[in-house]
């Protein structure tokens, strides 16, 4: 999510910090800073808030010079974009200073216990905590910064990479990682630290990737590694052949593929700090909701109204089905251009939640500022901090997907899913409608689903010759149709809206049972049907839909649940996910279907990241 890059050698810091940061300006921007050791060894911070240009401008009236330094570009997830919240962080003596990207689930915890000890802190951010505690871990006798990290890192739970330097061990860089990408540069006579291989790219080819739990100090002329006790190993460095275009896409062509292959990774930050284990299993916590608990505004609701537009709406269906089947509050869910003309029947008893992946689409602005208006409570769920939803308001979800740069959505597809599962679990457990087993279960489910998105990416690569077939067939048609029932069907409607929006093939979905009343009068040999049959309550009912289509020569592709026999009897071809709750197998099935969409796209030579006519964020009604 954010991006950090840190220098150590004979030149001057500043300069390659700034282009590193400059380098990384594609993940998105709230603020930036540096901290740099200079010649007299004093350490020396510079941030501002907004985009690299504030702070170049800050900078331009006085420039810290020295030979070891660090640099941030946050992408907020805790603490709203300001000067004070931006990186990096000091400790109570200015001698410390830290940039971190990722969460620190226990900071609230550590902030409370290093206040209790007389530290001072000038952040509402977690990431201030390690510079903290780094400080309290060099005053009570560790011999160096990199013990003094590893020291602190073992208090810490929750996820990061993390740089540090201090002008009591100058010379030396100490970076650390768990679930956040981290890399050290090999130089001559300099080395670097980053999150991403683009920062340091112009500078080295060879890079060490450091691995979960890894720590690397770093000095000009070598790199130590060791795991959080300290026990040291060695790793042979790799080469980048990538360019410096590709090395920002991940080694993808696109990143719109790239994002789907971050989706597991982005359905962990969702759960992270929401859901934990404890020894009786998985329970839930949505902090973000305490205050709007504690007002009271909550008590008397007796209905949710989901508003949202395009992929928000497909994920807002299957909140819904969530929340109605694990809360039983009834919920209507509503495109939000359409809400705000519709005169609707809303107030003080109907909670909104307001869907916007973005927090910019003006539809879905002006709907939610109607609910509003007229009594509503709001819960906005968003990946972008301080976005214009989250003024209008009275809680946030985060989505925690990092950012998303591909047009179309498919990180926050799945993001947005989990936080209405998450959300429709915590209903249920707060009104009673929900048994304990039950939501343990759930969540146990939803925990797994990270590691099954990581099996069905790499079985869906595994079946190339199956898919390469589809992808040719729909390339070449004129029109497709997708059906499914249940949670199949906001799944079907998710599957055709990113073949249209990416590779332009026309693509109708539609409730599998609906397809005899009317559009089936469409299908022939010429207009595939793309069927969501995994295990179901309805999958006989869905085979029969299949068998209506077949019967008039359209082909058949299927989405299916692995050990599925039948299912070759009646589809041409089959992409198959793993067994999951019926609820939670959108999260798996959307897979294969981004991935057919893709290969589409690419046949038919489309503007994957750009298709015409789309905008990321729609801010015009
Ligand atoms: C645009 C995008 C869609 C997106 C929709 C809603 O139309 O092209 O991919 O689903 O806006 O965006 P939001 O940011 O409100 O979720």
């Amino acid at each position: 999510m954010c991006g950090i890059v840190g220098y150590v050698g004979p030149k001057n810091a500043t300069p390659i910090l700034l282009d590193g940061l400059a380098r990384l300006e594609y993940r998105g921007y709230d603020s930036a800073g540096i901290a740099v050791v200079s010649a007299a060894g004093d350490l020396e911070v510079r941030k501002a808030a907004g985009k690299l240009q504030n702070l170049r401008t800050a900078l331009a009236v006085a420039e810290p010079a020295g030979q070891v330094g660090i640099g941030h570009t946050r992408w907020a997830t805790h603490g709203r974009p300001s000067d004070g919240n931006a990186h990096p962080h000091v400790d109570c003596g200015g001698d410390v200073t830290v940039v971190h990207n990722g969460i620190i689930e226990n900071y609230a915890e550590l902030r409370d216990e290093l206040i209790a000890t007389g530290h001072h802190f000038a952040s509402e951010t977690d990431t201030e905590v390690l510079a903290h505690l780094i400080e309290d871990a060099l005053a009570s006798g560790a011999p160096s910064l990199a013990e003094a990290t590893r020291r602190s890192l073992r208090r810490v739970t929750g996820s990061y990479a993390i740089v540090a330097v201090s002008k009591r061990d100058p010379g030396h860089i100490v970076g650390a990682r768990l679930n956040g990408p981290l890399i050290v540069g090999l130089g001559e006579g300099e080395n670097f630290i980053a999150s991403d291989i683009p920062a340091i790219l112009r500078h080295t080819r060879e890079v060490v990737v450091l691995d979960e739990g890894e720590v690397a100090d770093v000095t000009s002329t070598a790199v130590t590694l060791t795991d959080l006790d300290g026990r040291e190993f060695t790793r042979a460095p790799m080469h980048v052949e990538w360019d410096l275009e590709a090395a920002e896409k991940g080694g993808y062509p696109h990143y719109f593929v790239k994002e789907i292959h971050e989706q597991p990774h982005a359905v962990r930050r969702a759960l992270l700090g929401r859901v934990s284990e404890g020894a009786s299993g998985p329970s839930l916590r949505l902090a973000e909701l305490d205050r709007l608990v504690a007002s009271g505004a909550l008590d008397g609701v007796r209905r949710i109204a989901i508003l949202g537009c395009g992929t928000s709406v497909h994920a807002g269906m299957l909140g819904k089905y969530a929340i109605e089947r694990w809360a039983r509050i009834p919920v209507e869910v509503s495109i939000a251009s359409e809400y705000r003309y519709a005169d609707p029947i809303v107030g003080p008893d109907t909670l909104c939640v307001a869907i916007t992946q973005s927090g910019e689409t003006a539809d879905t602005l002006a709907a939610t500022r109607l609910a509003r208006e007229l009594g509503a409570p709001v819960i906005a769920v968003t990946n972008i901090v301080g976005s214009a939803i989250t003024r209008v308001a009275d809680a946030v979800l985060y989505l925690q997907a990092g950012p998303e740069i591909s047009v179309t959505a498919t990180k926050t597809f799945v993001t947005t899913t989990t936080t209405l599962y998450l959300l429709a679990l915590w209903l249920g457990q707060r009104n009673g409608a929900l048994a304990e087993a039950e939501a343990r279960a759930a969540l146990a489910a939803l925990v797994a689903v990270p590691g099954q998105m990581e099996r069905v990416l790499a079985t869906t690569a595994a079946a190339s010759a199956t898919f390469d077939t589809m992808a040719s067939l729909l390339a070449k048609s004129q029109s497709c149709m997708f059906i499914g029932r249940g949670a199949g069907f906001p799944l079907a409607l998710e599957g055709a809206l990113k073949l249209k929006e990416i590779s332009y093939v026309h693509a109708e979905a539609y409730p599998a049972g609906e397809l005899k009343h009317g559009p089936i009068a469409l299908l022939d040999a010429d207009v595939p049907l793309v069927a969501m049959a995994p295990a179901s309550k309805t999958y006989e009912k869905v085979i029969s839909n299949v068998q209506e289509v077949r019967a008039r020569d359209a082909k058949v592709i299927a989405i299916a649940t692995e050990g599925d026999t039948n299912i070759a009897r009646h589809a041409d071809a089959t992409l198959s996910i793993p067994r999951m709750p019926e609820l939670l197998a959108p999260l798996l099935g959307i897979i294969p279907l981004q991935l057919l969409s893709y290969e589409v796209a690419l046949r038919r030579g489309c503007n994957i990241d750009q298709p015409r006519n789309l905008a990321k964020s729609v801010t015009v009604e």
